[in-house]
């Protein structure tokens, strides 16, 4: 299998096809976003955070994801500042399930952990059985593309953020906490805030690693 992408085509009609300005602009700036959207630690997460408008604008760009059968497979849930004690006790207790030798130290950073973006939201997969049938697959895909869309509308806001999952995302206590349905799998928390720090440029894989040409 070739993997050069010397000679590669796209379809039949794109060839040869000037860009408006206003494309060429478009796609610099989509490029420049993109390129320029790190994953942001909770840890270096402050305020302020987006706003309630804002927010809403982030969960519109969530709904724009592709979304196979139109089913909206996903949801998200917000925990305010008031819940994230409920939310530090169930990181803690999941610990302890997983480990009854957990430090008192341990148990007290998995607790801290909830308390540390300025915005808490946690996406939840719908994964049961659904009319028309679309493979889980298919809408797990659509929620990473629903978060992407929220991670990059963010990073164009100009506010810092960064995904958070583990073990706890599969404890009992989670899905007791977030009242998880049958079929419903808890994927993985977005944090949101500023990022009170820059970060070293991430090298990105090559494509003619990922890539290649039946
Ligand atoms: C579903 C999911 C869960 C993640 N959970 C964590 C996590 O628990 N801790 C963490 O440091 N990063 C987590 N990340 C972020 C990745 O570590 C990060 O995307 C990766 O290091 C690449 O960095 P970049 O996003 O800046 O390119 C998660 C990413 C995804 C997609």
């Amino acid at each position: 299998m070739a993997n050069s992408l010397d000679g590669v085509r796209s379809g039949d009609g794109a060839q040869g096809r000037s860009p408006s300005v206003l494309e060429e602009e478009l796609c610099e700036v989509t490029r420049t976003l993109i390129h320029t959207r790190q994953n942001i630690s909770s840890r270096n997460l402050v305020a302020p955070a987006p706003s309630a408008q804002q927010l809403v604008q982030l969960l519109d760009a969530a709904a724009a994801a592709p979304d196979h059968g139109l089913l909206n497979p996903w949801r998200f849930v917000i925990i305010p500042q008031d819940k994230r004690a409920l939310l530090g006790e169930v990181f803690a207790e999941a610990l302890i399930d997983r480990d009854a030798e957990a430090t008192p130290e341990q148990i007290g950073l998995a607790r801290e952990k909830a308390h540390r973006a300025p915005l808490l939201l946690l996406a939840i997969a719908r994964l049961g059985p659904t009319e028309p049938v679309i493979p889980p697959v298919e809408r797990m895909v659509s929620l990473g593309c629903a978060i992407q869309n929220m991670l990059l509308l963010a990073h164009a806001m100009g506010f810092g953020a960064g995904l958070t999952g583990g073990q706890a995302m599969n404890s009992p206590r989670m899905r007791a906490l977030f009242a998880l349905s049958e079929g419903e799998q808890a994927v993985c928390f977005v944090n949101l805030g500023t990022a009170s720090k820059g970060k070293p440029h991430r090298s990105r894989p090559e494509a003619r690693g990922f890539f290649s040409t039946l």
